[in-house]
């Protein structure tokens, strides 16, 4: 409870802290931020949620099963420490001075979390006692690891080795590495020590075997990147968590990874808790739109038992895929002019399991071959760019918009997602809709363009741009026939942006 987080003796703070469960972090892309911090408190029970750009922080006592199906985050941490940024000086010696006080302080924070670690790692999520009065087996090996190590007089040489990848996987819209800003896709950089005290003659401590090996990955960016490369800072927390507990260093295959990262916003460490990030569906065989926004979008549209859920250009399928993995009780319609994307979708339903609930049409979205009112979703990526050769198609998007609504039925709704050119032109069409007046557009007959207007996650007022968790600060609306604009979101796509727009069908299409 939030009155026992100030105050208290330390004991039984940390012991309260225990109780309610681990804390994690999660990264996630640009935007989808609210839309997993509203996940993991539906998903995961979690309580204390909050978050800034890229990440969300949470308290959960789920299990790693649990944990490991959360749909709309990147990598997930146990979070070691969260604090604000570090002092910047332009001393080099200052700043790494601060950076070994920021890893060393409170040590016993460090037990606690590595204690939840390996409970969850090792029993997959069964919960062993961690409390001060009955220490678990394994947090006493860890107690009697760090009293060893810092006894021990150690003459370590230290040899760096590092390496790079990139944070967000495997994904098809992986941004190239930017230092300037915390980007979603942003390159980290491994720093590993090598413990030389075996070859310098000193005797192996009793209890080595009790000890693991780690490596440390940082990221950093804004002013502590303009003094220290992240290869300096990954050094120093590594060799001060070395002399400290005694651990061993191995970049290639450490049994737990650190991660330090630190901007302008706050200084983070963290022990992820899987190899991959977990927006690499094991179950998807070849990747189209990246997985954690096909969700989103998905998450949006109100799928209920039973609703009938269509993607009239849905390439290779990716958000008929997560939506039907997630709500498994609807059944789904993916339909695309291109036999190739098909042909890919197809095997892709097939990797899935996913035959019986998905079905596939070629035809074009133009003229649908559908019945009106027969869906109660309609869910979409709009293409654009080269790739889809459909760059001079903008003007067509009234049409496909029209058919997409003439498809749905009175109180369905329709998720797209749009390019920057394409949320242009959409304000445009709206705006015009407006202009003419329609009987259903504005309850209250006003004429403004919109009426989504929230905070975004950096605080500042944008307008059209909704945030998941906000409600409406405005009753007036913008309509698209009967169809009435229900929020924006803004997304990163990598190197651009896209925007999420859900409508909802308010009436008769034409009346
Ligand atoms: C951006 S891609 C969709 C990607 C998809 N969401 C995925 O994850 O693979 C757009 C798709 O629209 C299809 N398309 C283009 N024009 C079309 C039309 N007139 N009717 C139906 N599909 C069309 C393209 O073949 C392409 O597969």
């Amino acid at each position: 409870p939030a009155a026992n987080r100030g105050g208290g003796p330390k004991w039984r703070r940390r012991r309260d802290k225990m109780a309610a469960g681990g804390r994690y972090f999660c990264t996630a892309g640009r935007g989808l931020e609210p839309f997993l911090a509203r996940e993991v408190r539906e998903r995961l029970g979690a309580v204390e949620v909050d978050y800034v750009s890229g990440k969300v922080f949470f308290t959960t006592d789920a299990e790693l099963s649990e944990l490991k199906k959360l749909k709309s985050g990147e990598r997930l941490f146990l979070l070691l420490k969260k604090r604000v940024p570090l002092p910047v000086s332009r001393s080099k010696g200052k700043m790494l001075h601060e950076i070994r006080s920021l890893v060393l302080e409170e040590p016993e924070d460090w037990l606690d979390v590595i204690a939840t670690w390996r409970n969850l790692r090792g029993h997959e999520g069964k919960k062993d006692d961690v409390s001060q009065e009955n220490p678990s087996p394994c947090k006493r090996k860890l107690e009697e690891e760090m009293n060893t190590a810092t006894k021990r007089q150690k003459t370590e040489q230290v040899r760096e080795i590092v390496s790079e990848e990139c944070q967000a996987g495997a994904g098809e819209n992986c941004a190239v590495p930017d230092r300037k800003s915390d980007q979603d896709c942003q390159t980290e950089t491994q720093a590993s020590f090598e413990d030389t005290s075996k070859s310098s003659g000193e005797k192996p401590v009793e209890n080595e075997k009790h000890s693991f090996s780690f490596r440390v990955s940082c990221r950093c960016s804004g002013a502590i990147a303009k003094i220290l490369t992240s290869q300096e800072i990954g050094r120093a927390a590594g060799i001060a968590l070395m002399k400290q507990f005694g651990w061993r260093a191995d970049l290639r295959d450490p049994d737990l990874e650190i991660f330090v990262h630190l901007n302008d916003i706050h200084s983070v460490m963290g022990i992820p808790l899987f190899r991959l990030p977990l927006a690499n569906r094991e179950y998807i065989k070849t990747a189209g739109l990246r997985s954690t926004i096909a969700w989103a979008m998905a998450s949006l549209a109100e799928i209920s038992v039973s609703a009938f859920v269509l993607d009239p250009m849905c390439g290779l399928g990716t958000i008929l895929l997560e939506a039907a993995k997630e709500w498994p009780e609807a059944c789904y319609l993916g339909i695309d002019i291109s036999d190739s994307q098909l042909e890919g979708a197809d095997a892709n339903i097939k990797t899935a399991g996913l035959i019986d609930k998905i079905e596939l049409l070629k035809a074009s979205v133009k003229a649908l071959p559908l019945p009106s009112e027969s869906f109660d979703a309609v869910i979409s990526d709009i293409p654009f760019g080269k790739k889809f050769k459909i760059t001079k198609d903008t003007r067509l998007l009234p049409d496909i918009l029209q058919e997409m609504e003439r498809v749905l039925r009175v109180g369905g709704t329709i998720v797209l997602l749009l390019s920057q050119d394409l949320h242009k032109r959409m304000d445009g069409i709206t705006k015009s809709v407006e202009n003419e007046s329609s009987p259903n557009a504005i309850p209250d007959g006003a004429s403004e363009t919109t009426a989504v207007k929230a905070l975004n996650i950096d605080g500042n007022s944008s307008s059209l741009v909704k945030s998941v968790e906000e409600p409406f600060l405005s009753s007036r609306q913008t309509c698209f026939g009967s169809l009435m604009l229900d929020g924006i979101y803004e997304v990163s796509l990598g190197k651009t942006v896209a925007f999420i727009y859900k409508y909802r069908k308010i009436s008769t299409a034409g009346n």
